[in-house]
């Protein structure tokens, strides 16, 4: 038994499948409700095969039960039209939407279509530990990030935190993904025909996770999303333009000052092999996030790169390390585990 009683509202989903899986496997979550409308009492192994023998059937989401921490993984917009729902039924909410994810009503007017409970998002706090750990404790309200800006901050984080940039620089960041980012409801978009094969643009400009990356940077960043032929994965690359001379030195000395106590985090820069840089499919399933740089010859260029998957660290998996350390439990419970290696395209 653990200690903990957690429920997952939109069991169904990619997210909430994962959650699952995370919570069913952690040694103090005992997992008493997961939610859907249109699966009510199917067991979860019908959504989601690897978790068939998992003894819990969906339930509809109006039945909320009284649990300690609540996990939504639902649609933008439905946690901020349900939160008083779900902060009576639970005293820590865990919500891996764009809901509370930005700091004022402003942000949501100018990328989002409004906001109807404006006044929670001074409370809320991002989940990300490695940006935000001190004010996750304690925290009874927690967006979990959004997989393309915490590949691109995990990425650009050490430079800010180490003052090898001051957010005056030009930094343009790439990401590709994986489809699994669209949710278990894809569309045609992520359909295999339409999917298959595809480095497809699909966010030139304007991504809403940009919103995210400028808050918690503070720098104008030229962002563009390529969808690509992968399950699971958001691989960032941020070209750094710094406004002085930086050195090889002082790239690791930022990185490893960041990330050297960091368990989740893996620091993959050159070295041998084959896998010299940051690989999603290194980290799939897993809530790692591997980050790495190269300086250009040139002395003008730094190129950074991060690879989570986009489900886990970009997702679920952050959403249970931020609960981890809200509740005062060990940050690795539930999480502390490797991938696969080698592996079909994940
Ligand atoms: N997929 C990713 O990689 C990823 C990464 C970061 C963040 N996120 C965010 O995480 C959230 C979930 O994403 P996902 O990919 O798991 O989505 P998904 O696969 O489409 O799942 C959505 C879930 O929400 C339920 N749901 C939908 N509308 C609902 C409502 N009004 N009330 C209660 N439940 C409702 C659905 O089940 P029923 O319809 O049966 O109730 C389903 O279980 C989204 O906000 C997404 O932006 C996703």
């Amino acid at each position: 038994m653990g200690e903990y009683t957690a429920s997952v509202v939109g069991g169904t989903g990619f997210t909430g499948g994962e959650l699952l899986r995370l919570l069913n496997g952690h040694p103090e979550f005992d997992v008493v409700q997961a939610t859907s409308r249109s699966k009510a009492n199917k067991t979860v192994g019908h959504s989601h095969p690897n978790l068939r023998g998992m003894d819990l059937r969906f339930s509809d989401p109006d039945d909320l039960e009284s649990v300690d921490v609540l996990f939504a993984a639902t649609p933008h917009g439905v946690s901020m039209e349900q939160i008083d729902e779900f902060q009576d039924a639970a005293g820590t909410v865990v919500d891996l939407s764009a809901d509370f994810r930005l700091d004022t009503e402003a942000q949501y007017d100018e990328w989002y279509d409004g906001h109807t409970r404006p006044e929670l998002l001074a409370e809320s706090e991002y989940a990300l530990p490695e940006l935000n750990r001190e004010n996750l404790e304690g925290a009874d309200l927690i967006a979990s990030g959004g997989c393309n800006a915490t590949a691109t901050i995990m990425g650009l984080l050490p430079l800010f935190e180490h003052d090898v940039l001051d957010g005056s620089e030009q930094v343009v960041v790439d990401v590709k993904v994986g489809s699994s980012e669209g949710g278990a409801g894809g569309g045609e978009a992520s359909s295999h025909p339409e999917r298959s094969g595809v480095v497809r643009p699909y966010a030139p400009t304007g991504h809403r996770h940009e919103a995210e990356i400028e808050q918690f940077l503070g720098i104008d960043v030229s962002f563009t999303v390529h969808a690509v032929e992968m399950i699971r994965g958001a691989s960032a690359t941020c070209h750094v333009f710094p406004n002085g001379p930086v050195s090889k030195g002082d790239l690791w000395k930022a990185y490893r000052g960041s990330y050297e106590d960091e368990p989740f985090v893996e620091l993959v820069a050159g070295g041998g092999g084959v896998y010299r840089y940051p690989e999603p499919k290194a980290v799939a399933g897993t809530n790692k996030a591997e980050v790495g740089f190269e300086l250009d010859p040139s002395n003008k260029r730094v190129v950074v790169f991060s690879a989570i998957d986009n489900m886990m660290k970009g997702s679920a998996g952050q959403a249970v390390h931020a609960a981890n350390v809200a509740l005062g439990l060990d940050e690795t419970a539930g999480l502390d585990f490797q991938g696969l290696h080698p592996v079909g395209a994940p």
